[in-house]
This record gives C-alpha cells, sequence and structure tokens, in this order.
C-alpha cells in the first residue's frame, strides 16, 4: 500500500510520545486525550484517524471531557447551528483553559477550512494550541511538536487535496463496521453549498488501496463496509482509466468475509444504470439507497445547480425499483432555499408522497458565507422556513411509519450493534435496509448477522424477534 505521510510525522510522534512517558514515570498518570465530532460520518470518520494519531502520540482516549489533558473539536460547516455550537464550546474552553495552562486544545475540521472563520478563531480564541484543516490530518503530530517548542499557537491549513494521505490507520469506534474514504471533494459546486470550499475538488483513492484496506478489516473480522465520499457515483473520475464505483463495488463483493456494502452519498445525476443493474447482481450490496433529492420543484433544483430534473430523478426511482422492488430509498431535503415559493414547496410534499421514502433527512436552509445562494434575491423569513420545515416533518412522518408498518412479519438480516439504549434487555443494530430494530437479546450476539422477524414498527425504529 502506498504510504506517504508527512516524513517528519515518526519523528514528531517519538518526541511527543516520549515527553508524556515521561510524564507518567514521574506522576504515575497517563495523559488523556477527548475527541469531539460534529457533522457526517466523513468527519466522524476524519476523527478515528486523529484518535490513533493521539494514542500513537501517548494519549490514552476518555469519555469524560472534563478530565483530558488534550481536547480536540473536529467542526463542521454544513449548517449555521452546527457552526454556533463549535464557537460556543470553544469560547467556553477559555476559563477553562485559565485554571488549567497545561490543557491542550486543537480545533480541526471544514470550519477551519474557510478563511473567515478561522481568523475568527485564530484572533478571538488565542487559548487553542493547534489549528488545521481537513487535508492535513497527517501533520498533527508535527504541529503539536511544534506547539510544544514554541510555546505558541500553531496553525496550519492545506488549501486543496493534491496528493491523498494513504498510510494513515484508524482507532474504528466499532470491531465489525468500518467506515473506508474512495473519494474526497466535490466539484459540484450546489449553490447552497460549503462543502466544495471545505472539502476541496475530487480526488479519488486508488482501487488498489481501497481493496486492500477492505481486505486487512475482512481479515480482522469486519463484517459491514460503509464507502464514503460527498459523491460516490463520481468514483473513478481522477484515476484516469475506466474504473468506475461499480467496478470497485464488484471487487468489494468478492472479498471474503465481508457480508454487507453500504456507501453514502450519491448524487442524482452520476446515478449510472451500470450502478442500478449492480443491484441486481451484487449479493453483498445493502438493501438501501441514500439518493438526496433536495427539492421536488425543477424551479428550486435548478437555481440550486443540481443538474436534473424531478422527473429524471422519479425516473431513477423507477428503474431502481424495477431491479430491486423492495428496496429502502433515503433522501435529504431542503426546505426554505431563497426563492422557494408555496407552489415549490408544494411540489416538494407531492414529491415525498410519490416516492414514499423510507426515511428523509429533512433541513432548513441556512445561509453559507461564499456560496452562491448568499447573493440571491428572496431569501426566506424564519417563520415560513420553520413553517415549511415542521409541515414537511409532519408528512415525512407518516409517510415513514406507514412504510416501516409494511415490514412487520418480515425476516429482515440485521448486524447487532448495541444493547437497546431504551431497554437494557434488548439489543439493537441496523437491518439491510437501513432501518434500526430493537429485540431481545444479549451482547454476546454484538457483531453477529442475525435474522430478525419484524414485530412492530414505530417512526423512527422498529421492533423484533430474533429468530
Ligand atoms: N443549508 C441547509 N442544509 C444544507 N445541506 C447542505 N448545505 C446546506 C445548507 N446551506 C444539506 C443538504 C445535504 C446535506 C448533507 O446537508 O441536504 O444533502
Ligand atoms: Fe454539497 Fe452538492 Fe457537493 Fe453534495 S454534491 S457536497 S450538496 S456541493
Amino acid at each position: 500500500m502506498k504510504q506517504n505521510i508527512d516524513k517528519n510525522f515518526w519523528d514528531s510522534i517519538n518526541k511527543i510520545k516520549e515527553k508524556n512517558d515521561e510524564y507518567y514515570k514521574r506522576t504515575g498518570k497517563q495523559k488523556t486525550s477527548f475527541i469531539r465530532t460534529y457533522g457526517c460520518q466523513m468527519n466522524e470518520h476524519d476523527s478515528e484517524k486523529i484518535s490513533w494519531i493521539l494514542e500513537l502520540m501517548g494519549y490514552k482516549p476518555t469519555t469524560e471531557e472534563s478530565e483530558a489533558d488534550f481536547l480536540i473539536y473536529n467542526t463542521c460547516a454544513i449548517r449555521e447551528n452546527a457552526e454556533l455550537k463549535v464557537y460556543g464550546k470553544v469560547g467556553s474552553l477559555k476559563t477553562i483553559k485559565e485554571q488549567n495552562p497545561n490543557l491542550k486544545i486543537a480545533v480541526c475540521g471544514c470550519m477551519m477550512q474557510l478563511d473567515e472563520i478561522r481568523e475568527t478563531i485564530e484572533k478571538k480564541h488565542q487559548h487553542v494550541d493547534v489549528i488545521f484543516g481537513t487535508h492535513n490530518i497527517d501533520k498533527l503530530p508535527i504541529l503539536f511538536n511544534k506547539h510544544l517548542n514554541e510555546d505558541r499557537p500553531i496553525i496550519d491549513i492545506l488549501e486543496d487535496n493534491l496528493d491523498l494521505v494513504e498510510g494513515l490507520n484508524n482507532n474504528r469506534e466499532s470491531d465489525y463496521k468500518a467506515y473506508v474514504n474512495i473519494i474526497f471533494g466535490c466539484n459540484n459546486f450546489c449553490t447552497y453549498c460549503v462543502v466544495p470550499y471545505t472539502r476541496g475538488r475530487e480526488i479519488s483513492r486508488k482501487p488498489d488501496d481501497i481493496l486492500e484496506e477492505i481486505k486487512e478489516l475482512a481479515k480482522n473480522g469486519y463484517k459491514e463496509i460503509m464507502l464514503l465520499g460527498q459523491n460516490v457515483n463520481s468514483y473513478g473520475k481522477t484515476l484516469n482509466n475506466d474504473y468506475s464505483f461499480t467496478d470497485l463495488l464488484t471487487d468489494i463483493n468478492e472479498i471474503d468475509g465481508i457480508e454487507r456494502i453500504r456507501f453514502m452519498t450519491s448524487h442524482p445525476k452520476d446515478l449510472s444504470d451500470e450502478l442500478i443493474n449492480a443491484y441486481g447482481s451484487l449479493d453483498k450490496l445493502s438493501n438501501h439507497l441514500h439518493l438526496p433529492i433536495q427539492s421536488g420543484s425543477n424551479n428550486v433544483l435548478k437555481r440550486m445547480n443540481r443538474n436534473y430534473t424531478r422527473e429524471d430523478y422519479l425516473e431513477k426511482i423507477k428503474k431502481i425499483r424495477e431491479v430491486k422492488p423492495d428496496i429502502s430509498i433515503t433522501t435529504d431535503i431542503m426546505v426554505g432555499f431563497p426563492g422557494e415559493t408555496e407552489e415549490d414547496f408544494k411540489d416538494t410534499v407531492e414529491l415525498i408522497k410519490e416516492v414514499e421514502f423510507d426515511f428523509v433527512y429533512n433541513f432548513i436552509f441556512s445561509l453559507r458565507e461564499g456560496t452562491k445562494a448568499e447573493n440571491m434575491d428572496n431569501q426566506l423569513s424564519y417563520e415560513v422556513k420553520h413553517k415549511r420545515f415542521e409541515k414537511l416533518s409532519s408528512e415525512i412522518n407518516q409517510i415513514i411509519l406507514k412504510n416501516n408498518e409494511k415490514l412487520i412479519g418480515k425476516e429482515i438480516r440485521v448486524l447487532v450493534e448495541e444493547l437497546s439504549k431504551n431497554d437494557d434487555n434488548k439489543m439493537s443494530g441496523r437491518t439491510d435496509d437501513f432501518k434500526i430494530v430493537h429485540f431481545q437479546g444479549d451482547e454476546s450476539l454484538i457483531g453477529k448477522m442475525v435474522l430478525v422477524e419484524i414485530t412492530g414498527a414505530k417512526t423512527f425504529s422498529m421492533e423484533g424477534k430474533l429468530i
């Protein structure tokens, strides 16, 4: 496997580790770290890499934020509320650091890629010791070591993913399901979205690097793989050969030990017939497709620069249901885009009723600096946006409950994940169609693929019986 971590990575790791070991000898205490992750699966997976680096540096993970010696905030910029949470959090650390000057704080992730935001943190929050971005996670030890030597805040941001870093390992959250990056960045520039600015231009990992990582995961007992990318359907375009996303899925399907393949997220304009047909032939592909539509109105889709129409989308749904009639389809919807009329909103409500989605992630448009939508006329009021959000949410809840009820009596494969959060005697996991199910069982089932008969349905989860 290609290895191109920064050449000073290991050297810096060793220097920091030495200091932490010495501290341990002196005090009998091992230093601890805590990572708080905001946002999507991509960020969660980046945090798994950061966690591995922290452990190499001699920091033991702790679940107690208030006790940690090193705090890392991996930020998200997709909507304003995600950002506000980070500002609140980082601001509140100032007094904590005054009381405990030995505490170390790093802030990274999508927000740090945006100049204005990063500069605000730099100026207003000088208690932050290290700032890095989404493209240089492998620099963390080097930057932190520099901070220790120079005793000043260290900031380092790369503009883009010019060469992908290979060779970073992970402290994965789970022992049986794993995130695997396949493509980074996005070239779509939807007019509302900040991701092309925070995650850079699209770039695909080499198939051999991906397959090697997954084979290793399979050897270590991992059963489920979630392939990650802002637009996985665009996989391969930067490889300069004709190897496609479907080719990648076909190769992964051959790997012994892997039982279920998921991926997130797909862009409707790039969902190929080849991929749709793969749902009929690849047995490990999960019975689920997440296909964000954003709006049911062609006027709005056009102004969002989505490059498909409502009719194109419905046609793709029809095709995929011909190949796999019971496939679970989920989507993202954004209400309150600038200029969205009552008529446009009605089109969205009609569309979700027509498709009968299995789940809808419903968002309120949030104005992002630097995007085209920022300067669009007819920004809607808070009241209008919230009213539409509430109306759509209640329609969605009825549809997804109806869909869940249709599964009662069916036997579905479930990867058992954890003790149920509401009932200590129950276990929970996700079905092939990405639905949460709770059922009677014990912890020895964790990590196993089991068959469950669905006995009850709610809006956000289902009840089942182990078979
Ligand atoms: N405001 C609200 N929601 C947004 N999303 C992306 N950008 C914004 C924004 N500016 C939503 C989209 C996307 C999901 C990950 O987040 O629906 O699919
Ligand atoms: Fe954002 Fe559009 Fe790219 Fe998705 S496809 S990350 S919504 S710009």
